[in-house]
Order: C-alpha cells, then structure tokens, then sequence
C-alpha cells in the first residue's frame, strides 16, 4: 500500500527529485533518453537509465511532422502513460507542448493532467524570462518543473531554423541570468540545449539544481538525447551533438546500455558533438 516506503528498501530505488540532487552533489552524471511507448521504456529501465523524458519530440519521430509545434496535450498524456507502465526506477517527465502554458492557470490545469492521466512525475516547459510566473505558480502547487532553455525548438519559427544558442556573450549573459531566476522560481531542473560548451559549464556551475545538456557539451550534469537518434532510426541529417550508438551493438538494449555507460564515464559527449 505505502509504495513510496516500501521502494526506498529496494536495492535500486525508483530516482526521484532529490536522487537528481544528489547524483549532482556527488558528481554522478545523470543519463536521461527520450522515449514514447512501454516496449522502449521497459528497455530503457532495464539499462539503468535515470530519467526518461516524454518529449514532444514525438511531433517528428513519431507523428512525422517537421517540427514539435502540432502536439497536444492529449497525445503526451496518451504517450505518458504507455512509458509509465514499463518504468520500475527512472524518473518520467512529460513535455508540456506549444500553447499548452499561455498563463498559469491553464499551464497548471494541463501540468495536472499530464500527472494524473499519463502518471508523469515532473513536467517540461521551454521558458525562459515569460515563463518566471508560470514556474512560480506551478512550483506554489508543488508540481516538479523542468525548464527548458537555449534552443527551444517551440519556437522553431519565430527564432527561423534550429541554430545555437548563447554564442554572443550578452545572449550568454541574459540565458544565464534567467536560468537563475528560474531555479529562484522553482525550477527543480533546468535542461539546456544547443549552446557552446562554456555557457553550458558556467550555466552549470551558477546553479544547485541539475543541469541535464542536449548538445551543451560535457560539463554538465547530465546528458539527454533523442533515442530514435541514438539507435540510428532517424534518417536524413541528424544534430551535430547526436552519437550513433547502434554502432558495434546487435540489438537496441546493448545501444541503450552504451548510452548510459558512455554518460556515467564522460566518454560522451566527445569534442566533435559539442559547439563552441
Ligand atoms: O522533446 C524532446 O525530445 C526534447 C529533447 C530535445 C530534450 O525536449
């Protein structure tokens, strides 16, 4: 009846807020993989991954769109719950998608949803100074938030095109500044994606919540990647900062597995994923 006792017994207990804390404290890089369905998510679970995101991602790897901005709320939640019920130990976070957070009341009643319907544990949100409130109202609701900021792929066509982030140093300034007032807003993790590898150290080293990096280079807290990317299914040009690991492995747990030993090392990323 009382899971959440029981589980902190187990000999690899379910990784909640205050694991990723910790594993920051600790210097233990966090792996972290996207991930739509229970078939993956059980694979992925089995490999030792500490945090599975439900990414809107799932707009082009999935539904075959060209960019991120067609998905609902209704199909995260759909997806949400196929991954929660092949998940054991990783942490789920679900992605809010574009327009689901225009102000905190509907950013709360869609974030609610996606915990109760799909049974996801913290919830994404692409912001960066227009969201301070919305984190803030979310955070006085306890609801867990990622903040997602540099290349935020929502905004794909007002920004024209996927580019990186930060190179200029007041952008690096400003992108800095604002990921501090997210964690002051209550942000409990802060994802960062496509930015040179110093704003991603120094981001890093400016806040106490973990920094999970997509393309931020190495010194970061953890690392995320697309896995369709990762086990080669993406056809066409695929980012800079994505590593096929499929290569040498006959089956996607022994990829998945890679991954994760890959992060935990600091073998990945290697120089020629990161920008500078
Ligand atoms: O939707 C997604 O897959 C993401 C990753 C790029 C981190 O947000």
């Amino acid at each position: 009846m009382y899971t959440q006792l029981e589980q902190r017994g187990m000999p690899e207990p379910p990784v909640n807020v205050a694991t990723l804390g910790k594993m920051k404290a600790e210097g233990e890089r966090i792996a972290c993989l996207t991930c739509y369905d229970a078939s993956f998510a059980v694979l992925l679970d089995a490999a030792g991954m500490d945090l599975v995101l439900v990414g809107d991602s799932l707009g082009m790897v999935i539904q075959g769109h060209d960019t991120t901005v067609p998905v609902t709320v209704s199909d995260i939640i759909y997806h949400t719950r196929n991954v929660a019920r092949g998940l054991r130990r990783a942490f789920l976070v679900a992605d809010m998608p574009f327009m689901s957070y225009t102000n905190p009341n509907q950013a709360l009643e869609n974030a609610v949803r996606m915990m109760q319907e799909g049974g996801a544990m913290m919830i994404k949100l692409e912001g960066g100074e227009g969201q301070l409130q919305i984190v803030e109202h979310l955070a006085r609701h306890d609801i867990p938030v990622c903040a997602h900021i540099g290349l935020k792929p929502q905004s794909v066509h007002k920004i024209g095109g996927f580019r990186v982030q930060g190179r200029e140093p007041d952008k690096a300034r400003e992108m800095t500044e604002s990921a501090k007032r997210l964690q002051d807003a209550g942000a409990d993790v802060v994802l960062l994606e496509c930015v040179p590898n110093e704003l991603g150290k120094g981001i890093t080293e400016t806040l106490d919540v973990p920094v999970i990096g997509i393309g931020a280079g190495p010194d970061v807290d953890g690392q995320i990647l697309v896995l369709y990317d990762i086990l080669n299914i993406t056809q066409g040009r695929t980012p800079k900062f994505v590593r096929n690991f499929m290569a040498g492995h006959d089956a996607p747990l022994e990829a998945v597995h890679a991954f994760v030993k890959a992060v935990k090392t600091r073998e990945y990323p290697a120089p020629e994923h990161c920008f500078s």
